[in-house]
């Protein structure tokens, strides 16, 4: 996929032109990021996934180096780099005055010349992160989820849509949308091979995740960053966090149609450790369509308990079956079929696709659905934590905002009850 300079300022070229996208505008900024020899690579929130996501991007493409990164921690930030340093040597070059550390980590990032950012931090920051990654006109790859809250997800919406405007590309990490398999199996389902569907089971079935003890000398805001899964207002709970993958595959079997309301109900059973926040350890939610259409959603994150991390799709003329663990990916009914094709690797086609997108002046745009799993996955959390049935609107128009606008290590932070159905109110 080697792209000569000279193609991509003929592609280039070609998008100014208007050949390609007529309508949209192009500033200057993205139209420099099109036209680079080297596309220089920022990453904002150095953990586990951001670090994957830099080895795919560097990875994608034989003209991008890893020129800036940002995180609140030196510590992750340092262990990300001599890390990216071994897989990836000379395409790395972070000097000293490209590390950024702080709170305003991701505005040094964005400020640094980058073309393109990649964003993985908790959640709660994604909304800020990406906002101001738009405004300057970088092009994006977002880990999901796009938000904690309803007003998160609508600023999202509305960066989305300037960068559309901007002729940006924004890519998710909603992964599994970029997996062959899974593209095969709902591509065939969305193209009618189980009739028409009208009920989709799925499941986020796991066990405990990571956890660090307090240490002398954190602050509570220190000790919840390091612990933020545990923490609803920075990651959502492991509903809109973790078991959105799910979610957002059933949405993907009813070809992204919007429910009309969610009910369900969930808790903290046995996971109750202070060490893990104040989320709950399982949920099950149904979603409800307009057509009468079900989602049944169930996630748990629960020791010595059995897993699970499927999505079953019922329709009139047969079942289909993606079992994300055990690689099946089958249509049963009217029209048989096993998926038999390549397996590949989901992140990394995220990341050539986004490359490859920018280089053709062709911008990706994820942004309406990964925006609307989000909110299904935060309205389920909803449903379970105030034992109401919320509706869609209800969910999109939610005045709730999760933690503080600004940020110290000092700063007080969201020490919430566990929500509790039929006291915990909705807003
Ligand atoms: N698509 C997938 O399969 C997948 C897998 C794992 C994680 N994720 C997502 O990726 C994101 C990160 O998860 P992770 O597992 O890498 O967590 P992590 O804790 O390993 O990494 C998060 C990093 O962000 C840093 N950070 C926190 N707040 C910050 C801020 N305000 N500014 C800059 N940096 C900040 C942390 O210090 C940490 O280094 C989450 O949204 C998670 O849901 C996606």
């Amino acid at each position: 996929m080697a792209t000569s300079r000279r193609d991509v300022l003929k592609l280039a070229g070609l998008a100014l032109a208007g050949g390609s996208f007529p309508s949209i505008i192009i500033p200057s900024k993205t139209f420099a990021g099109v036209n680079s020899e080297t596309l220089k690579v920022g990453l904002i929130g150095c953990g586990g996934r951001g670090s994957g996501a830099a080895k795919q991007a560097l990875s994608a493409d034989p003209n991008v180096v890893l020129h800036a990164m940002g995180d609140i921690f030196s510590d992750k930030l340092e262990n990300s780099l001599a890390g990216l340093k071994k897989v990836h040597g000379d395409k790395v070059k972070v000097d000293e005055g490209h590390k950024f550390i702080g709170f305003d980590a991701y505005q040094k990032v964005l400020d640094s010349g980058v073309d393109v950012v990649l964003l993985a931090t908790p959640p709660h920051f994604r909304p800020q992160h990406l906002e101001a990654a738009v405004k300057a006109g970088k092009h994006i790859f977002c880990e999901k989820p796009m938000a904690v809250d309803a007003p998160g997800v609508r600023r999202v919406l509305e960066a989305a849509k300037l960068a559309k405007q901007k002729n940006l590309s924004l890519v998710s990490g909603f992964c599994w949308r970029y997996d062959e398999p899974k593209r095969a199996s709902f591509g065939r389902i969305l193209d009618g091979a189980i009739g028409e569907v009208s009920t989709v089971y799925n499941t986020y079935y796991t066990g405990l995740l990571w956890s660090f003890p307090r240490k002398e000398g954190w602050t509570d805001m220190e000790f919840q960053l390091r612990n933020w899964m545990y923490y609803t207002w920075l990651s959502g709970d492991h509903i809109v966090e973790q078991a959105v993958h799910s979610i957002d595959m059933m949405s993907w079997a009813f070809g992204n149609k919007l429910p009309v309301s969610a009910i369900g109900t969930g808790g903290r059973q046995v996971r109750t450790d202070s060490l893990f926040g104040y989320i709950f350890d399982h949920f099950a939610i149904t979603y409800e369509y307009p057509d009468g259409a079900k989602g049944f959603h169930f996630s748990r994150q629960q020791a010595n308990t059995d897993t699970s991390y499927l999505v079953e799709s019922l329709g009139t003329k047969g079942r289909a079956m993606v079992d994300c663990s055990k690689r099946v990916h089958e249509i049963y009914g009217a029209n048989p079929w096993k998926y038999s094709g390549p397996s590949g690797d989901m992140y990394q086609n995220e990341h050539n696709e986004l490359f490859a997108s920018i280089r053709k002046g062709k911008p990706m745009n994820d942004g309406e659905w990964m925006c609307n799993s989000t909110l299904l996955a935060i309205m389920g959390r909803m449903a379970a934590y105030t034992g109401k049935r919320i509706t869609w609107e209800q969910a999109m128009n939610s005045t709730e905002k999760l933690g503080p606008d600004t940020y110290t290590w000092n700063t007080a932070v969201p020490v919430a009850e566990v929500a509790k159905p039929g006291f915990t109110a909705f807003s």
